[in-house]
């Protein structure tokens, strides 16, 4: 049986692995530790019988109480900043959470478990392709050996929390393991990124503002495909490892906005309650969502492509993305219609407060 700790389980990709987990692993004990900041929400957990720690990982005396009291052996650290538009507006903070917090994680990792004769364990470390850098069209998708070349702050921190996570094994000698996926979209992703944003401003008649020529690429992984593979990676993967995992749908930001414009008219046109629940939208009116459609100033930096080189994965986990991009999206569209409360609450809240002061005009 595992005792986990997972740092972040209250934001999207923590959220998601808990319950991922819980459902596949009823017996194992799940503590999660969270700062509730914006992008963490309680309600992510509902249904879940986890304990529940308000805390920050750079507290290392609560993280130290915490592994040894409640005898944890699995860490899976989310814990993050984790948006690249906030990473420009406001880099420190990215700097303090990524990096301080997962030094903070690893000196109390290494303080308690590696103490005296030491005692079996796992430190998975989360972590993102952004930290490869930018692809040209013709370029070799990422590979576990690509060289690190971050191009944001956000990136930046997440390269350094990689490397000291590798250190960290080197040097002291804890089981560590890392993951670096790619764009994860699903159930419970906070309304800023691309699908979430844009999905709930359709359905408000607002803008969808695409960066640049709306041609970047990007490989989506829908969210519980990535569960499945940091759990390959903690069943299966080699300690001091790196894994790369993709989802396998590489394609440009317009094409993910066309989709997801027709997937929106085509619900309306399926559901007549949703004209009623969204009369803002143009498609309560018969006009087409991709009339929102609108090119704005580039994100500062914007990395072109990324791709995943998923075959170390593949050839040494058995990990294979379950989900095509249009079945992962489509499921997504379902639950984003389907759980109002849940993100008209976020947008009546600090979000909105954030966005109007960082993002006017935009
Ligand atoms: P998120 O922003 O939705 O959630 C982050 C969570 O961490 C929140 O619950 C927040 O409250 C918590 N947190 C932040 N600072 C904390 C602190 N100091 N102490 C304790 N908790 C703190 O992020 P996400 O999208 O779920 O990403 C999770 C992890 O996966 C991150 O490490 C991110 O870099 C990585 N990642 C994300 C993606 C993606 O597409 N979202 C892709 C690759 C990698
Ligand atoms: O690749 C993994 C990374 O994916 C993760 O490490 C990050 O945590 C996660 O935020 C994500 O980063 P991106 O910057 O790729 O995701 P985002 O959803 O912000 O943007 C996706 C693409 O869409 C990107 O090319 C920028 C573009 N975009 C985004 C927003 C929010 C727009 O064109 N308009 C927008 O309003």
């Amino acid at each position: 049986m595992t005792r986990m700790l997972v740092t972040g389980g209250a934001g999207f990709i923590g959220a998601n692995f808990v319950h991922f987990w819980a459902a596949h692993r009823p017996d194992d004990t799940i503590v999660v530790l969270d700062a509730l900041t914006y992008a963490g929400n309680r309600a992510n957990l509902a249904g879940t019988d986890v304990e529940f720690i308000h805390g920050d990982i750079r507290d290392t005396a609560l993280v130290e109480t915490l592994l040894a009291g409640r005898n944890i052996d699995t860490i899976v650290h989310f814990a993050a900043e984790s948006h690249v538009d906030r990473s420009l507006h406001g880099p420190s903070a990215f700097v303090d959470t990524n990096v301080i917090g997962t030094l903070s994680m690893l000196n109390a990792a290494r303080a308690v478990w590696l103490a005296g004769d030491g005692k079996p364990h796992r430190f998975h470390h989360v972590s993102t392709d952004e930290v490869y850098g930018s692809l040209g069209a013709d370029d070799p998708a990422f590979s576990e050996t690509t060289a690190y070349a971050p191009n944001s702050p956000y990136s930046a921190s997440k390269a350094a929390s990689d490397h000291l996570v590798r250190a960290w094994h080197h040097s002291y000698g804890l089981a560590v393991t890392t993951s670096n996926c790619s764009n994860n979209y699903g159930p419970f992703q906070f309304p800023e990124k691309l699908i979430p944003l844009f999905l709930i401003n359709a359905l408000h008649g607002r803008p969808l503002p695409i960066y640049g020529d709306g041609m970047q690429i990007r490989d989506w992984l829908h969210v519980e495909d990535h569960c499945r593979g940091i759990a390959a990676v903690l069943d299966r993967g080699r300690i001091g490892e790196v894994y790369n995992i993709g989802g396998g749908a590489e394609l440009p930001n317009i094409t993910v906005i066309d989709t997801l414009c027709a997937a929106v008219d085509a619900a309306f046109a399926a559901d007549p309650a949703l004209v009623l629940r969204f009369p803002g939208a143009p498609a309560a009116k018969g006009v087409a969502t991709a009339s929102l459609k609108t090119y704005v100033t580039d994100r500062p930096g914007h990395d072109r492509r990324y791709a995943i080189d998923e075959t170390k994965a593949r050839t040494e986990l058995g990990y294979a993305p379950t989900r095509t991009f249009e079945q992962g999206f489509a499921d997504t569209l379902a639950w984003y219609l389907g759980n109002e409360p849940w993100w008209r609450a976020i947008m009546d809240g600090s979000y909105r407060t954030w966005v109007d002061t960082n993002y006017a005009g935009r």
